[in-house]
C-alpha cells in the first residue's frame, strides 16, 4: 500500500494532543483578554515583499525558509514564516494608526510556515500564539509584555523558566556598535562560515549569534554591545529592568543575544526551559522591540513591542514534564441498541440527550452486549443506557451506573430528570452547596437545583 505521509516537516495534530492544544490557546487568549488585546485574523498568505522588507533580507527566514511562490497571475507570494509584519500591516491597512486610540493592542493564533531543518521543537508548519502592542514607546509597555509571557508561561504550570534579556538600543546605538563590530571581524572574516561573510554585509549583529564552533570562538572576544550604548538606549531598558524586578520577574541579562529577525532595536528576549540534563528544544517563545517596522510598513513613525510562543514547543515541555491536566475525554451516555432493529428508536434518544446538553455516543451497528460494555468503558462513559425490543414496548429503558455497576428501569418519560439527577448533581455545582439547598447566585450555575428551576 502507497501511504501517502504528512508533508516533512508538518504533524498532524490529533484528539487528546488537539484538546491540550485547544487549551494552551484558550489560556493564552483569556489572559490577552484580561490584558486588554483584541484578535486580528490576517492571511496565511502575504505578498513576500512584506517580509523581505520587516524581517529583513539578512534574516535566515527571508534568505532560506520562505515558502515563496508565483502566483498563477505572476505575483510573488509567501506563507507568513511570522505574525508581526502581517499585524502591522493590517493595522495600516485598516487605517488604525491614525484613527484608533494608541498603543492597538493585537493578539494573534494561528499556523507559521518556514522551510527549515526538521528536528525536536522545529517544524516547517508550526502554531504561533502572540501579541503586538503597536504605536507607543514606552518602557513601561515593554515591561508589561514581557511580564505577560513569563506569566502566561506560570500559568501554564512552567516553573525553572529562564528569561533572557538583552537591549540592542536605539538607531544611534546600533549604528555605532555595527561599525565596531565590523571592524572586529574585518581580519577574521575570510576563516569564518559562508553565512557570517554574507551576514557581515547585510547585518552583522547577526554574526553574535552564529553556532559554528570556530566561530563561536571568534564571537567570544567581539565588543560588548553595552559598551555603545547611548545613555537614553541605557536609560529606557534600565526603566524596563526596574519594572520586571519590581514584579518579581527572574531574568538574567544575556549580552550575546540579537534575536533572527532584523525589526528589532532596544530590548530583545527569549524565554527557555531547561529539563534536569540541562537540555532545551529552543525558545518557548521571544520577542522584543521594534522602532523603524512600523514607520516602513506604514509611513507613519511609531513603535511597537510584541512576543510569540510556539505552541508545538509548549505543548512538548507540557507533555515530557506532566504538566497537563488530565485530559480524558469523558462520556456521559453510551446509549447500547440491543439489535440492528432498535438502533432508530435508540438514535432519537441518542439525540434528545444531547439536545439536553450531554456527551453521548450510540453503536450504530451494534453486536453483543458484552462488546458493547467493552466500548463504553474504553469511552469512559459514565452511564449506559440500553434499549432493546421489549423496552420500547413499554417506555421503560435500563440505565446502568459504569462505575457501580447498579442499574435500574427508568420510564422513558422521566430520562431528563433521571440524567439531571445522575449527572448534574456530581461536583456540577461551583459553590460546592449540597445541591438541593443551591442559593449561590452564580448564573452559570449548572447544578441540579438550579436547573430544574429554569
Ligand atoms: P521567533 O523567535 O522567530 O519570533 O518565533 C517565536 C517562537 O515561535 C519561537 O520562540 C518558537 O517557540 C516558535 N518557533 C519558531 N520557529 C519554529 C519552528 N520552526 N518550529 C516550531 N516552533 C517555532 C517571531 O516569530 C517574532 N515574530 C516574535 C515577535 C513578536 N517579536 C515581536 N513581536
Amino acid at each position: 500500500m502507497d501511504y501517502i505521509n504528512t508533508v516533512k516537516g508538518t504533524h498532524d495534530v490529533i484528539n487528546d494532543e488537539a484538546i491540550a492544544y485547544q487549551e494552551i490557546e484558550l489560556a493564552f487568549r483569556e489572559m490577552a483578554d484580561i490584558y486588554g488585546y483584541g484578535e486580528f485574523k490576517t492571511p496565511v498568505m502575504e505578498y513576500s515583499k512584506l517580509f523581505t522588507r520587516s524581517v529583513g533580507e539578512s534574516s535566515d527566514i527571508v534568505r532560506k525558509e520562505m515558502y515563496e511562490f508565483l502566483d498563477k497571475g505572476g505575483r510573488s507570494i509567501s506563507l507568513r514564516p511570522e505574525f508581526t509584519a502581517s499585524i502591522v500591516r493590517a493595522a495600516s491597512n485598516a487605517k488604525l494608526f491614525n484613527t484608533a486610540d494608541l498603543p492597538i493592542k493585537a493578539f494573534y493564533v494561528g499556523p507559521a510556515f518556514r522551510y527549515e531543518r526538521p528536528q525536536a521543537g522545529r517544524y516547517r508548519q508550526f502554531y504561533q500564539l502572540g501579541l503586538e502592542a503597536l504605536g507607543e514607546r514606552s518602557p513601561i509597555l515593554d515591561a508589561e509584555v514581557i511580564a505577560f509571557g513569563y506569566k502566561f508561561l506560570q500559568l501554564l504550570g512552567f516553573k525553572n523558566l529562564k528569561l533572557k534579556i538583552n537591549t540592542l538600543g536605539d538607531d544611534e546605538s546600533k549604528k555605532n556598535y555595527k561599525e565596531a563590530i565590523k571592524k572586529y571581524f574585518a581580519p577574521h572574516l575570510e576563516e569564518m562560515c559562508s553565512d557570517c561573510k554574507e551576514r557581515y554585509e547585510l547585518n552583522p549583529l547577526r554574526i553574535l549569534d552564529c553556532k559554528v564552533p570556530s566561530d563561536i570562538e571568534i564571537v567570544k572576544n567581539a565588543p560588548s554591545m553595552k559598551e555603545y550604548l547611548n545613555e537614553s538606549s541605557k536609560e529606557y531598558y534600565a526603566q524596563i529592568l526596574d519594572v520586571l524586578n519590581e514584579l518579581q520577574i527572574v531574568f538574567e541579562e544575556d549580552d550575546s543575544l540579537v534575536r533572527g529577525l532584523d525589526y528589532y532595536s532596544d530590548v530583545v528576549f527569549e524565554y527557555h526551559f531547561y529539563d534536569e540534563n540541562g537540555k532545551s528544544i529552543g525558545a518557548l517563545g521571544a520577542g522584543g522591540h521594534y522602532d523603524k517596522l512600523i514607520g516602513e510598513l506604514s509611513g507613519v513613525n511609531l513603535d511597537g513591542v510584541g512576543l510569540a510562543f510556539g505552541l508545538e514547543r509548549l505543548y512538548s515541555v507540557l507533555l515530557e514534564n506532566n504538566l497537563l491536566p488530565d485530559l480524558t475525554h469523558f462520556l456521559d451516555l453510551m446509549v447500547m441498541p440491543l439489535s440492528e432493529n432498535e438502533v432508530p428508536f435508540a438514535y432519537m434518544v441518542c439525540e434528545y440527550a444531547r439536545d439536553l446538553g450531554y456527551k453521548v455516543d450510540i453503536s450504530y451497528s451494534p453486536k453483543s452486549l458484552k462488546s458493547q460494555f467493552k466500548k463504553a468503558e474504553r469511552k469512559h462513559a459514565k452511564f449506559a443506557l440500553i434499549i432493546g425490543e421489549e423496552e420500547i414496548k413499554n417506555q421503560e429503558i435500563v440505565l446502568k451506573n459504569m462505575d457501580t455497576q447498579v442499574q435500574e428501569k427508568i420510564s422513558l418519560e422521566d430520562l431528563a430528570d433521571e440524567l439531571d439527577k445522575h449527572l448534574l448533581s456530581h461536583g456540577h455545582c461551583e459553590c460546592g452547596c449540597e445541591d438541593d439547598e443551591c442559593h449561590c447566585e452564580d448564573d452559570e450555575c449548572s447544578c441540579h437545583h438550579h436547573r430544574k428551576e429554569e
